[in-house]
């Protein structure tokens, strides 16, 4: 009896050792050898065949060898309860020093940039801000213009036509009509009107289908082209720095009479010469002149009474020129890359 005591118990200290995973295991442990049907409770129960005198001294060992097992299974459930605890800490950790996702704020567009410092000049100096549509009458975009059906100086803007009469606008000119018509006959108008024009192109370094202007109107009585050239040279000036000269030279187009085209001297060499200007020095910048006393009639107002400059530049044109950018095609690529460093 002491011998199958005694070997039960390493059996049982065995078992427990050995049930290294989960709880069950060692439930199980003890339901086999301390259950109601357990084999410890069975040695118990064969004691009744033993004599009085080695009774008690067998029941010792037993109920020893009991409270040790039991001992045994309270030492290894602790150490399979902390074991799990430690696995589900684990499983469940949240690495907190992982940066978090933030939204690209974005930017600008350096054309929107290079708009908003052109509108800023001009509202500065007491300008309004004119819009008109893309989509424009074959009237307000040549013939309001002073260039009806068959002019040719309508070659020059090869178009993209919708139907025989409407058009996207080649130009942000026919703007100044709409404005005109918008004003009481022969009152003062100082306007600029930003926005995207169409004429077919190719698509270059330096060419695009669509581009974006600024037309500039000034209307009142007295207007001379002294206002235009120092107009044009104090935004020449402010847009690049008080260094940059301003040229003009004669030019035409069929709504202005006379008129010219304007150069400034060249940003990237100040004059002396670049692969930029192509080694004369000067950037042709924009195109300008008093307005032809027909365009004004034919808005309402009055040649005898009035008169008036206007001016169309390119943005593309100006914004290269101010970031030394050399091909025009960065401004719709869209690629972050360039557009991140404005
Ligand atoms: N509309 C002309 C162009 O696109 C530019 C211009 C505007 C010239 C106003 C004179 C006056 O070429």
């Amino acid at each position: 009896m002491e011998q199958k005591i005694k070997e039960l118990r390493e059996r049982v200290g065995e078992a427990i050792k050995s049930a290294s995973t989960d709880l069950k295991e060692l439930e199980n442990i003890r339901v086999k050898f301390l259950g109601k049907k357990g084999e410890l409770t069975g040695l118990l129960r064969g004691m009744s065949q033993l004599s009085a005198e080695d009774r008690p001294r067998i029941g010792k060992i037993v109920n020893e060898a009991r409270s040790q097992i039991e001992q045994l299974l309270a030492e290894k459930n602790a150490e399979l309860k902390s074991k799990e605890l430690k696995n589900k800490l684990a499983a469940e950790k949240i690495d907190i020093t992982l940066p978090g996702r933030r939204t690209i704020p974005g930017k600008l567009h350096p054309l929107t940039l290079t708009l908003n410092r052109v509108k800023e000049i001009f509202i500065n100096m007491g300008y309004t801000v004119e819009e008109g549509p893309e989509v424009e009458t074959d009237y307000y975009n040549f013939e309001a213009l002073n260039l009806p059906k068959d002019h040719p100086a309508r070659d020059t803007q090869d178009s993209f036509y919708i139907t025989e009469e409407i058009l996207l606008r080649t130009q942000t000119s026919p703007v100044q009509a709409r404005t005109m018509e918008n004003h009481e006959p022969n009152s003062p108008i100082r306007m600029i009107a930003p926005g995207r024009v169409y004429r077919r192109d190719d698509y270059d370094a330096s060419h695009s289908p669509m581009f974006t202007q600024v037309e500039g109107l000034v209307i009142d009585k007295g207007i001379s082209f002294a206002d235009l050239k120092g107009t044009l040279e104090l935004f020449l000036k402010q847009m690049f720095g008080n260094n940059a000269k301003v040229r003009l030279r004669p030019s035409f187009f069929p709504f202005t009479e006379p008129s010219t085209e304007v150069d400034v001297s060249c940003v990237m060499c100040h004059g002396e010469g670049c692969k930029v200007c192509k080694g004369s020095g000067w950037l042709e910048i924009l195109g300008a002149g008093m307005v032809h006393p027909h365009v004004l009639e034919m808005s309402g107002y009055d040649p005898s009474k009035v008169s008036g400059f206007a001016f169309g530049l390119g943005v593309e044109r100006i914004a290269m020129l101010s970031y030394g950018i050399d091909d025009l095609r960065l401004f719709y690529d869209n690629d972050i890359r360039f557009l991140n460093q404005f």
